[in-house]
């Protein structure tokens, strides 16, 4: 929401009488024009985070613009943890240059709060789907009428299907469950909704390695573990065929056309899908004339492995 219409509405709830106002929204009011920063419930190890203390610290990350346009946010409440700000700065900074309207889906809304600084910070209409369990959800009234909200569980096939079988989204942010399981299942069904050229981003990532949510350090079906797959789904035609069993084959053919790129942040993963399918091996390209160190490629320390899939598309 604008400053000017904080202030407004603050004064006509004043002036009206029609609202109490509670002292802790006075002090944030005053926060507010005091410090260019609002003193909500930023959390720092279960610990309210003073304005002061964060703006001596990270004041330079104010040049970031979706940093600032969260630490500024004055509207329904987000929780994020520090780190992911600066990622969403890089990974977001693209599209926000391309600056065209985008479709994006929140998985997790709880106040609402992290729909209201996307739609403030993504292109002109950009259009917004966020999705909880919880009912309550479904009562959010936002001002911008390019956000939607959609009740059902993120984790459940037909609820995905019965929803979002006709969608495509450029951006999807799993912030919901954290559950590693649910975290996967929605991957599975969602990364198919994926615009080529667009982004997943899985939040959290670090309850891989918790119990409670099915987690724990190298453990088979944590999303970490799931996820690591990735890497060797990307590096499919340099294998050997015979060394995958059929399970990782089927997975790696699915996803090797498709993923360009998988980074592990910290609790966050961003899976990038190229902006065309890949419908073959990429080749190697030589340019220039003038070879006088090795003139022949075939001098090259490790040759091709004759057994890798690689082999099949040498002519
Ligand atoms: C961490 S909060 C989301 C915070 C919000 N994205 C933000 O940035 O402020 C997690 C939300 O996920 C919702 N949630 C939990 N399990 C879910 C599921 N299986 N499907 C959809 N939403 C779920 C919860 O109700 C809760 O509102």
């Amino acid at each position: 929401m604008p400053k000017w219409k904080v202030i407004l509405n603050a004064l006509k709830s004043i002036i009206t009488g029609q609202k109490r106002i509670s002292k802790k929204k006075v002090i944030n009011f005053l926060n507010f024009i005091i410090f260019p920063l609002p003193d909500t419930k930023r959390m720092r190890n279960n610990q309210p985070f003073s304005v002061a203390e964060m703006r001596d610290r990270d004041k330079e990350l104010l040049s970031l613009p979706i940093y600032k346009t969260f630490m500024r946010h004055l509207g329904k409440v987000s929780d994020k943890w520090e780190q992911y700000l600066q990622i969403y700065d890089r990974i977001l900074s693209p599209f926000i240059i391309r600056n065209e309207p985008l479709s994006i889906m929140e998985m997790g809304v709880c106040n609402g709060g992290f729909l209201e600084v996307l739609i403030d910070f993504m292109p002109k209409g950009s259009k917004i789907i966020g999705i909880d369990i919880n009912e309550k959800c479904g009562n959010l009234k936002f001002d911008n009428p390019n956000i939607e909200i959609v009740i059902g569980d993120n984790a459940e096939r037909e609820f995905l299907d019965s929803n979002f079988s006709a969608s495509n989204f450029d951006i999807i942010i799993d912030d919901a469950s954290h559950i590693c399981s649910n975290t996967i299942i929605s991957f599975e069904y969602l990364f198919e909704k994926l615009n080529f050229g667009g982004l997943y981003i899985v939040e959290d990532a670090h309850t891989s390695y918790w119990k409670n949510a099915g987690g724990g350090l190298k453990r088979k079906g944590s999303t970490i573990e799931y996820f690591k797959q990735i890497i060797d789904a990307i590096h499919l035609y340099y294998m050997h065929p015979n060394q995958l069993n059929g399970k990782q084959k089927k997975m790696f053919e699915k996803y090797n056309p498709q993923i360009a790129s998988i980074s592990f942040y910290d609790s966050i993963i961003v899976i990038e899908k190229y902006i065309k399918p890949k419908t073959a091996p990429f080749r190697r390209y030589i340019t220039g004339s003038d070879a006088s160190i090795l003139q022949d490629n075939s001098d090259s320390a490790v040759k091709i492995d004759k057994n890798s899939s690689f082999e099949r598309f040498l002519l």
